[in-house]
């Protein structure tokens, strides 16, 4: 492949990319732009230890401009990349500036999906995706006592839980039936209602924001379509993301919902790639799959620098997700969809239990809550396309990870 190689993007995405290509061998240049102003740092504790002051802010950063240095990776921060040229492998950015590349790979993630209503541009209206966002928050957090939430997916949840700790009181404003209705089965999602509950903080159900009220250029409150109003210093808006695809789009690449790439992170121009958030993956059954996770950056991340080197590195783990709220750790492997069984095992009351999810007896995913070791004996299993029997996995005495020795 020729250099040098430019990854627009520098978030868990586009940091793996560049530095996989090293690892691959890649000695040509290697320029990582991103718009945000500083180097690459994780997003999960954002809405998590940050908040609560058990991560510093120096823990985040995954790399400094000095160790991307030592690693020949041009970091280029706080710009733009505002066109793609396809026809002469050229890229324009907002500082003015035109780049060819002889490998381009997208790493531009996804931005938050905004509540459509007047009013989101009080003060103390915040969502919650970069570092400066988490900052707005954590200040805002200082003198605010009451908090609305609304959308009750893992954003919201874990900012929930980290307000409460901090003593405010919190409401959460979910628009579904239920909590975290994209990712786990029903009785999860009670579950989760009953330890936000437990914990003191208000939780609606089928709540339709209808108004944002505002005092002095500040939220005050939150009303919804019942004519309920919720006292709000703070609100948090998690009400789920986009892919970030228009700048592809622009340049002619196949979007739908994400920018489609085939297994080994491919566009259909095979001087492009693209990796993270911002993708549709094509399955083998044509079908497209969007997932927003850090495993999901960081393989497609590999595959995506695998491909610019010629190689083919498909991504075939089964997906997992993870969400800290209080003291409880939910981890999920696989993807749920068209289960028609569902086996558990553990205790709901000692907050340590397992959902499996079967079809035709055949293991899809699990959602597992204070179980480390059954979550990472099934994400090993179902790597290897193995599956437990529903008795199996519903009886606690039998040991899961014999099935990994077969
Ligand atoms: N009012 C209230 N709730 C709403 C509204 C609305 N107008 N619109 C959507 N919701 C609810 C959805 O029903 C869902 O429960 O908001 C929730 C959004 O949850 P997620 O899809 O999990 O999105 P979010 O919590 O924003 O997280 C976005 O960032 O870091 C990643 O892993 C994280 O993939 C997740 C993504």
């Amino acid at each position: 492949m020729n250099s040098p190689v430019i990854i627009i993007g520098a978030g868990m995405a586009g940091l793996t990319i560049a530095e996989a290509l090293r690892s691959e061998g890649f000695a040509g240049q290697v320029m990582l732009i991103g718009d945000e102003e500083r180097s690459p740092y994780q997003r999960p504790p954002l809405s998590k230890g940050l908040l609560t002051g058990e991560n510093t802010e120096a823990q985040l950063q995954m790399r400094t401009p000095e160790a991307l240095e030592k690693k020949n990776i041009e970091l280029i921060t706080g710009v733009k990349v505002t066109t793609i040229d396809r026809a002469s492998h050229r890229v324009h950015l907002d500082d003015g500036r035109s780049l060819e590349y002889g490998g381009l790979a997208l790493a531009t993630g996804s931005r938050n999906r905004p509540l459509p209503l007047p009013g989101v541009e009080l003060d103390g209206v915040i969502s919650l995706r970069t570092f400066d966002d988490a900052k707005r928050l954590i200040e805002g957090l200082k003198d605010a006592q009451s908090m609305v939430v609304v959308g009750g997916g893992f954003i919201g949840l874990e900012v929930a839980a980290c307000a409460n700790k901090m003593g405010k009181d919190v409401v959460i404003l979910e628009a579904m039936d239920r909590l975290m209705a994209r990712a786990v089965a029903p009785l999860v999602s009670e579950f989760y209602a009953g330890v936000h509950r437990s914990h003191g903080v208000r939780v609606e159900l089928n709540a339709k924001v209808s108004e944002l009220v505002g005092r002095d250029g500040h939220i005050s409150a939150v009303r919804t379509a019942d004519g309920k109003e919720y006292p709000a210093d703070l609100l948090l808006v998690g009400i789920g993301v986009i892919p970030n695809d228009e700048l592809a789009k622009a340049g002619g690449l196949e979007c739908n919902h994400g920018i489609v790439v085939d297994a080994c992170a491919r566009t259909l121009d095979p001087a492009i790639v693209a990796a993270g958030d911002c993708t549709a993956r094509r399955q083998a059954d044509g079908a497209l799959l969007r997932l927003e996770s850090v495993q999901n950056a960081l393989e497609q991340g590999k595959s995506a620098a695998a491909a610019l080197m010629g190689k083919d590195r498909p991504f075939v783990a089964v997906p997992w997700f993870w969400s800290d709220q209080y003291d409880v750790k939910l981890q999920m492997v696989g993807l749920s969809a068209g289960y028609d069984q569902i086996v558990t095992r553990g205790s709901q009351a000692e907050q340590k239990f397992t959902v499996f999810y079967f079809r035709a007896g055949k293991l899809l995913c699990v959602d597992s809550i204070n179980q480390p070791k059954i979550y990472m004996a099934v994400r090993k299993l179902l790597d290897k396309g193995g599956s437990p029997t529903p008795e199996q996995a519903a009886d606690e005495s039998f040991a899961l990870e014999t099935l990994l020795q077969s």
